[in-house]
């Protein structure tokens, strides 16, 4: 796969009709500097695993990914959370300027507030398919599949449980989105299971600059992988404000 860094004037190419090896179609996530940091958006069909320690931007970029595909596509979005009440997700959309209830008056969003246990056995049955077909949902944020990992099971090992799910969300072309928590980057990197199945995988990191303990912390965020397609070889600065994530696409580390 050949990698190439990310220029901020590369005009972008959504038609689908590059040639050679990289011959995927685009799906434009809408949050516009990720998109070009993926070299015109998700390769069609890829499935989108977003990773960070706690408070590195990971549900806010879940977030995002359904409110860009309901604002500026007309997508309808799932937001599956076994962690986050409703109540505190759309109070935590407001503060970036997103009205989620709204949304969810509208059906163009669906708040699933439910345990690893109950969402699995939906999977399992048509119920999950009833869903998509009533609100013709288009995308789906799963955050996250770090709850899974508390969820014991004798009979699957996580990287079989990880393949069900994914499987099983992937239908009718819909555009998956999922969330796993890991250590800093300071600790030992193990690459998991779910890092070697996802087909693009993005790191996001809250970090100091130097070693020194009153050293300001940045945020970056950077595309490990991207299956089929090339994409940026940086970190890239972000900050977190109204609107989201906003992406430094010019500054590299
Ligand atoms: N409205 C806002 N304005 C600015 N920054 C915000 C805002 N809302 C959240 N943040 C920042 O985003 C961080 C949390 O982001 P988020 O909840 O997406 O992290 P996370 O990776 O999902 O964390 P966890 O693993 O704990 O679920 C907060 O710690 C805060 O620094
Ligand atoms: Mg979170």
């Amino acid at each position: 796969m050949a990698e190439q860094s990310f220029d901020k004037e590369r005009p972008q190419d959504n038609s689908g009709t590059r040639g050679g090896a990289d011959a995927f179609h685009r799906m434009p996530t809408g949050i516009e500097a990720l998109d070009q940091l993926l070299d015109g958006g998700l390769p069609d069909g890829n499935s989108l695993l977003v990773q960070g320690a706690p408070g590195t931007g990971k549900t806010i970029l879940g977030m995002q990914f359904l409110q860009a595909g309901i604002e500026q596509f007309d997508e309808p979005g799932m937001f599956v959370t076994f962690e986050e009440h409703p109540r505190r997700l759309y109070r935590d959309a407001r503060a970036l300027g997103w009205d989620f209830e709204a949304y969810e008056r509208a059906r163009q969003l669906l708040v699933v507030f439910t345990s690893p246990e109950a969402f699995l056995s939906e999977l399992g049955s048509d119920n999950y398919g009833k869903l998509v077909r009533e609100y013709g949902l288009r995308r789906v944020c799963v955050d996250s599949l770090t709850q899974f990992e508390s969820y014991p099971s004798a009979m699957e090992q996580g990287r079989v449980r990880f393949e069900r799910v994914i499987n099983a969300l992937r239908r009718d072309n819909l555009s998956v989105m999922m969330t796993r928590e890991t250590e800093s980057r300071e600790a030992p990197f193990r690459v998991t299971p779910e890092e070697y199945l996802a087909d693009t995988v993005i790191q996001l990191e809250y970090e100091r600059m130097d070693e020194t303990r009153d050293a300001q912390r940045v945020r970056t965020l950077e595309v490990m992988k991207n299956r089929g397609a090339a994409h940026s070889s940086s970190a890239h600065l972000f900050d977190i404000g109204v609107g989201g994530i906003n992406l430094h696409r010019s500054s590299n580390l």
